[in-house]
């Protein structure tokens, strides 16, 4: 266990979430981008038309600025935040991961020294050695995320692995196909948006336009494909999960995912029709468009892990919830139950780790920063604001709320209450403080 980051107002898993969707723009454009340049690029070649190396140019000078600048730094981002959002999921998942990590970063720096060489090279070398240095980054670059997504799958469905506790058992797991087909085909609507926008600030309009009606036929593809992807997604869910997307994924996500598609398409129509009349201020605004779309899919796809951080093993508040047998894992709940959780995690003030009357607040606040806080904030405002929900349901006798917490177990969302009764008291008298 480590110190909690507390954000006001927000919740350090919202922060998270802002510098992962951003990171998705620049990662699944670095994916798809290269397959686009190698099409233009094949076609230059084939038809003998060099003007079309504008658009690459430029095209690849976006790539090495956006994905490998922003990209790379929205990345290490992920990485700091995560570290402090949720420190033991994080351990837990290097704990299991760390050598699929190690291979990504291998095909990453590929990645990295390749875009600069397929940046610099380009009209310096014959245009079939080129194509290959883009072929060798392509296929690293689609090589990270193929790696990366059974990382992520794993975190919602881990398959087998808490019986062997196998790396393949976990990577290869029910969600982990389907996932990746997603992020393959979505890939290409997020590298048409930016093909598109960069078409914008091209000089030779025979150009332009060849760019745009291809972009927008790839981007209308992929989208598409990609809602099938999704369905087939849906249809490969944990059974609690599908039960979470019916009832506590907020509709607002969902409209979200919905709009910014159904927007999307429609753009990649308009521009397949206007190919000249696109200009760069409604490309940018389309590609905030597609954001709102992936933060949406984003966020459904934490919320519908709830409890857990890694399902069927850590709870979203750390605290370890089935064994592992495989790993030498022990649930934590009967070590909390009896020894209580204000003994057992380590950063409690020491004032705190005893109840009495005079700190009983307090404790039970700290109690609700350990337990609630990966979820609840503490204030009026922010992600499901406890005080708000509190208010909402009006409990006024603390030991109402204590048979809440004793429910809590069964709420397919939320994990149990764990600690020791003096502890539960101590909670919901501060639960029920809002409403005094
Ligand atoms: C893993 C995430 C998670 C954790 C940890 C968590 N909750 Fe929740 N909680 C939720 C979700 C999700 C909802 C549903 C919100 C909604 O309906 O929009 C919820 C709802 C609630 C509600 C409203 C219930 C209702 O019937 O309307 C209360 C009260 C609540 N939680 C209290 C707590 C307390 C107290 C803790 C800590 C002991 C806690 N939660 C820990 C995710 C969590």
């Amino acid at each position: 266990m480590y110190p909690i980051w507390e954000v006001p107002n927000l919740s350090a898993g919202i922060i998270l979430g802002i510098i992962a969707t951003f990171h998705i723009l620049p990662s699944h454009l670095s994916v798809s981008a290269m397959w686009f340049n190698l099409y233009v690029e094949t076609k230059a070649y084939r038809e003998n038309r060099p003007e079309y190396l504008e658009f690459i140019k430029k095209y690849t000078l976006l790539l090495l600025v956006f994905a490998y600048v922003l990209g790379s730094l929205s990345g290490v981002g992920i990485w700091y935040s995560a570290t402090v959002a949720n420190p033991r999921g994080l351990s837990g998942l290097i704990h299991n991961y760390v050598w699929g990590w190690a291979a990504e970063w291998v095909f990453f720096i590929v990645e990295v020294i390749g875009i600069f060489v397929y940046y610099y090279t380009l009209n310096k070398v014959d245009i079939k050695t080129h194509l290959k240095i883009g072929w060798i980054f392509a296929i690293a670059s689609w090589i990270t995320m193929i790696i990366i997504t059974g990382i992520l799958s794993f975190m919602l469905s881990p398959g087998k692995w808490p019986q062997t506790g196998n790396f393949f058992d976990g990577f290869f797991n029910q969600t982990y196909w389907s996932q990746l087909s997603v992020r393959t085909t979505v890939m290409f609507g997020i590298g048409a948006g930016y093909a598109i926008a960069v078409s914008a600030r091209l000089k030779n309009d025979d150009v332009r336009k060849l760019i745009v009606k291809t972009a927008s036929r790839w981007g209308i593809a992929g989208l598409f494909l990609g809602a099938l992807a999704v369905q087939w997604y849906l249809k490969t869910l944990p059974e609690n999960a599908h039960g979470l997307l019916g009832s506590v994924v907020p509709k607002g996500l969902k409209t979200g995912m919905v709009v910014s598609f159904g927007a999307m398409i429609l753009y990649f129509v308009y521009a397949h029709i206007k190919p000249l009349a696109i200009r760069i201020v409604p490309a940018i605004l389309a590609i905030a468009v597609l954001f709102v779309g992936i933060w949406s899919a984003e966020r459904v796809r934490e919320i519908i892990r709830k409890p857990y951080v890694i399902s069927h093993y850590m709870y979203s508040n750390q605290i370890i919830g089935s064994d592992v047998r495989s790993k030498g894992v022990k649930a934590e709940a009967d070590l909390i139950n009896e020894r209580g959780i204000l003994k057992i995690a380590p950063f409690v003030p020491s004032g705190l780790r005893d109840i009495n009357e005079g700190n009983k607040l307090q404790a039970g606040k700290m109690i609700a920063i350990i337990e609630c806080s990966s979820c609840h904030v503490l204030d009026e405002n922010g992600l499901r604001s406890l005080p708000k929900m509190m208010k909402r349901l009006g409990f006024k006798d603390a030991e109402v709320v204590e048979g809440f917490l004793d429910a809590l177990a069964g709420f397919p969302y939320m994990p149990p209450f764990h600690g020791t009764a003096a502890e539960k008291k101590a909670l919901a008298a501060y639960l029920v403080s809002f409403n005094k």
